[in-house]
């Protein structure tokens, strides 16, 4: 009975391969309900899972829909995902730097949810750019230009969309071992052959600390060792936003300033490595020689000619990126050290502008958002402008406490 699985995982107990089936599977056919999903969840959240309940419910997640198969595609296909994040633009970057050194990229991307952007949203914000490819168009881009940025198909890992709705309302998210499962699951699922993860730590994260980060990438690890896929991780700090451009369209500019070479710092950093792992992970080379090549791109111009490639091959037009025209500047109050910018309330402000969704049918304003004048461990005076905000509409409200001067 759904009622002694349940029970069991109060106790703490493990749940067998059998029993996990079938509350999982039911509940997939709308035979198990929200409320006794929903308690088993938090009994999880509470009392943990097994590596062998983990890899058991990872399986029935890949299982629940499509698997897909690029094997057609030659070359060494590496997936990355990210665990999210305020102002994380990666994918814009490291797609086009990996795929103009000849490795073949199938990203599949979300939308964003809550504070964080998704990818998907930002590339919307380019005019006409397709999100819905299908596998066969898929394939055929790929072929073409070598990389594609896309949604995830209907059908991949619905179990894993099912449930992770119903954690976002019941504050189930946090689970180390749901994330583990609803990641690979979608990863393996996805067909690459191998995964770079960058998982994220701090404020603006799913987990706080830098040692909850490193257990959750080691279980990842795991899972992908099982299914004899190389996976390799990144920790990186979500304490403050990624970069300075917060906002769909915004941070699609500052993605092209990053391919153009014109941007560095810690957003900057950050692509390189990943790009590098990617490069190093399909060719199988150094990690340092895949370094001088990825900066090489950048430098010489390919990386962003294959982003025009990438974006014009999904029908998106470059010359066409709204960004809203009314922008309210916001000047610092004091003068001292930026000792903080608070990624949670960066993401807060960038959502009551319109650049998120509160609930899932939420319309977004691609055009708002926030550029950042001033990044942490800069010194600033009364009146320094610190932030502006891109605006369509004026019912937000400004916190000074985002930056903490002193
Ligand atoms: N991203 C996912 O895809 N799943 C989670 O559970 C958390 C982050």
């Amino acid at each position: 009975m759904i009622k002694d699985i349940i029970d069991k995982k109060r106790l703490g107990l493990s749940l067998s391969y059998e029993e996990l089936s079938s509350i999982f599977n039911g509940y997939m056919k709308g035979e198990v309900e929200d409320y006794q999903m929903s308690s088993l969840l938090m009994a999880i959240c509470i009392n943990g899972m097994g590596e062998d309940e983990i890899f058991d419910l990872t399986e029935i997640f890949i299982q629940s829909g499509d698997t897909l198969d690029f094997s057609r595609i030659p070359g060494i296909k590496v997936d990355k995902h990210s665990t999210g994040g305020i102002g994380d633009k990666t994918t814009l970057v490291i797609v086009p730097i990996v795929a103009s050194l000849g490795v073949p990229v199938i990203k599949m991307s979300g939308r964003g949810l809550g504070y964080t952007g998704g990818t998907i949203d930002k590339l919307e914000s380019i005019s006409g750019f397709r999100t819905d490819l299908t596998n066969e168009e898929i394939i055929d881009s790929v072929s073409k230009v070598g990389a594609v940025i896309t949604g995830q198909t209907a059908n991949l890992v619905p179990l894993d969309k099912m449930i992770y709705a119903l954690r976002d309302v019941t504050a189930t998210v946090s689970s180390i071992a749901l994330i583990a499962v609803s990641i690979m699951s979608k990863k393996l699922a996805a067909g690459a052959d191998k995964i770079l993860l960058d998982v994220k730590y701090g404020k603006g994260a799913l987990v706080s600390t830098k040692e909850e980060a490193e257990e959750l990438a080691l279980l990842m690890q795991k899972i992908g060792k099982k299914y004899q896929h190389e996976v390799r991780y990144v920790l990186s700090n979500m304490d403050h936003p990624l970069g300075c451009y917060v906002g769909n369209s915004l941070e699609v500019q500052e993605a092209i300033e990053t391919l153009k070479g014109n941007v560095a710092g810690r957003f900057y950093e950050l692509c390189i490595e990943l790009s590098s792992h990617m490069v190093s992970m399909s060719k199988g080379i150094d990690y340092e020689e895949a370094v001088s090549l990825v900066e090489e791109v950048i430098k010489n111009g390919r990386a962003y000619h294959k982003f025009e490639e990438i974006v014009c091959n999904q029908k998106g037009d470059l010359a066409h990126i709204q960004v809203s025209p009314h922008i309210h500047p916001v000047y610092s109050e004091r003068e001292g050290i930026i000792k903080d910018i608070d990624a949670l309330k960066i993401g807060k402000l960038s959502l009551s502008l319109g650049a998120g969704r509160c609930e899932k049918n939420d319309v977004i304003d691609y055009g708002v958002g926030i550029v950042l004048h001033k990044m942490v461990g800069e010194s600033v005076h009364k009146g320094d402008l610190l932030m502006d905000l891109y605006f369509n509409h004026d019912n937000f409200e400004v916190d000074q406490s985002i930056f903490k001067i002193e």
